[in-house]
């Protein structure tokens, strides 16, 4: 069991413009005076930095926050997620979280090159070592989740998911919830652009220069879809982010979408969106009012998800 929203930890280490490791600590703190304690993180973010960012918090509230790591992404961006990968992988997370146990354990990318099964099964052992509480996915296809289910339980799909990147609803999500599934919708905020919160120059090292959702020949139409967001929000009385996250919450008590900020006041103002409950008919309203988003996920073909075919 965990609270209705998450926290994502990927904007602390300077995905999203630059991160202040001081006011990191602040952030979190923020999260946990909100409640907010499922806290999500990865191997690959900030190198191993991110981890290391949420260690001291984790290590003095070990029992009021449920980790989530992954691994399986290397530095350059290629995929790596077999069975030797997952036993090497843990034991750095663990080291650098400062903890002995990892509550939930993610393949960020599925490995085309290796049968999904040798995968969980690897994370099985962990599992069965302690070492790990909970498995999940993270960007699998309906069949790859039933086959490692079918290994081992999964715990939880980690995929992209917000009011304009619905490509999970028609074949994964039925087959998450026969399964018993819990779906954690990452960038459920369009990574800033659905909350019209960009920069008009994005800095250098920021990751969204690369996204074709940010391009100069995207951007304006995104700008204008979040603007009906927007404009949606006020008539509300809420911001577009909170409503952004309360039509991802009216989908079920089994998605739980993890927002990242660098912000400690928007930590509180993103779970507050528990509190907006949004009718069927508005939750009707924004899809329909929300297509049309111009440009891919990702720019890169692999980082885009994993299709049965390739994990055949
Ligand atoms: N499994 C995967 O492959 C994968 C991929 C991407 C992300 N993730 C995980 O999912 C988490 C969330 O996704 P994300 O960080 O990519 O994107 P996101 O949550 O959709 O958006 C984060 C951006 O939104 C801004 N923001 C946050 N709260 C806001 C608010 N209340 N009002 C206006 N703007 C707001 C943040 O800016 P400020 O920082 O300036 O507040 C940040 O730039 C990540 O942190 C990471 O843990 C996983």
């Amino acid at each position: 069991m965990v609270g209705a929203i998450g926290f994502g930890g990927m904007p602390l280490s300077g995905f999203y413009g630059t991160a202040d490791p001081a006011a990191a600590q602040q952030v979190l703190e923020r999260a946990l005076d909100s409640g907010v304690t499922l806290w999500d993180t990865a191997e690959v973010y900030g190198h191993g930095g991110n981890e290391e960012l949420l260690a001291p918090l984790l290590h003095q509230h070990r029992d009021r926050i449920t980790i989530a790591t992954k691994f399986g992404i290397n530095a350059d961006g290629s995929i790596a997620a077999g069975p030797d990968e997952a036993r090497c992988a843990v034991e750095g997370s663990l080291r650098r979280l400062g903890i002995d146990h990892i509550d939930l354990y993610y393949v960020h990318r599925i490995d085309p090159t290796i049968p999904i099964e040798d995968t969980v099964g690897a994370l099985a052992d962990l599992v069965a070592d302690g070492k790990v509480g909970h498995l999940g996915l993270s960007e699998a296809s309906a069949a790859t989740l039933r086959r490692a289910h079918a290994v081992h339980p999964i715990a939880a799909l980690q995929s992209e998911w917000s009011l304009w990147t619905r490509d999970l609803e028609p074949d994964v999500l039925p087959v998450a919830r026969e399964l018993g599934v819990a779906i954690v919708p990452y960038s459920p905020l369009g990574r800033g652009l659905l909350t019209a919160d960009v920069p008009d120059t994005l800095e250098d090292g920021d990751h969204r220069r690369s996204s074709p959702r940010f391009t100069a020949q995207n951007i304006e139409h995104n700008l204008a879809l979040a603007e009906v967001l927007g404009n949606f929000a006020r008539e509300r009385d809420c911001s577009a982010a909170q409503i952004a996250l309360a039509w991802l919450l009216a989908q079920g008590d089994d998605v739980i979408p993890i927002p990242g900020t660098r912000s400690a006041d928007r930590v509180r103002e993103n779970a507050d969106a528990v509190d907006v409950g949004l009718t069927a008919a508005e939750v009707e309203e924004l899809g329909a009012l929300m297509q049309g988003v111009a440009g891919a996920r990702y720019a890169r073909p692999h980082s885009y998800g994993d299709s049965p075919e390739r994990n055949a």
